[in-house]
């Protein structure tokens, strides 16, 4: 199993894997710009050439701002998605991120779970985010040290 850089040419397996997991998907428009985008960082998680998971951040003023993270439905809940977010951290840190943060559905237990076993904290609710739904985003942190 390794973690590297996802590139362009990941762009087909990560959107196979990601179907059905999201709300709304990504096109494959949105993830060109996604990964031309100077400031975005996405890490995939493979094994024997197979995608498993993936996790971004965009890096904004020291913060690593997390855009997305998944982890293919077939393979949850074996620590893949913690091990992929611990290697996001990492790689923040050494880009001088001094915090990681992101915003998850108040319903999303799994998510909020995994982000508060390494060592998130909720910082506070933004009401009605998600206005499709009218869902809650719960606003979590790190401090990187
Ligand atoms: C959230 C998600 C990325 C977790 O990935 P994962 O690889 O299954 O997570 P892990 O196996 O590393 O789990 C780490 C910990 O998170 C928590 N967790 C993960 N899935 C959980 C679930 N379904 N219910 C409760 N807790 C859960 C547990 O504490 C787990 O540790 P444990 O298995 O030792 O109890 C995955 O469920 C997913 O892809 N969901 C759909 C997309 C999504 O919601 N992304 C996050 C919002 S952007």
């Amino acid at each position: 199993m390794i973690i590297r850089t996802m590139t362009a040419e990941d762009i087909i397996a990560v959107r196979n894997m990601e179907q059905g997991l999201f709300a709304e998907d990504w096109s494959e428009h949105i993830w060109q710009q996604e990964l031309s985008n100077e400031i975005s960082n996405y890490l995939l998680l493979e094994e024997a050439g197979t995608v498993l998971a993936f996790a971004g951040y965009w890096l904004v003023a020291g913060e690593a701002q997390v855009t997305r993270v998944a982890t293919s439905k077939e393979h949850q809940r074996r620590g893949l998605g913690a091990q992929l977010m611990s290697a996001l951290v990492e790689r923040a840190h050494q880009q001088q991120a001094f915090v990681v943060s992101l915003e998850v559905r108040e319903s999303n237990r799994a998510a909020r779970e995994l982000y508060r076993k390494l060592g998130f904290r909720e910082q506070g609710i933004r009401p009605n985010y998600y206005r499709a739904t009218h869902e809650n985003a719960v606003l979590m942190d790190l401090v990187v040290e």
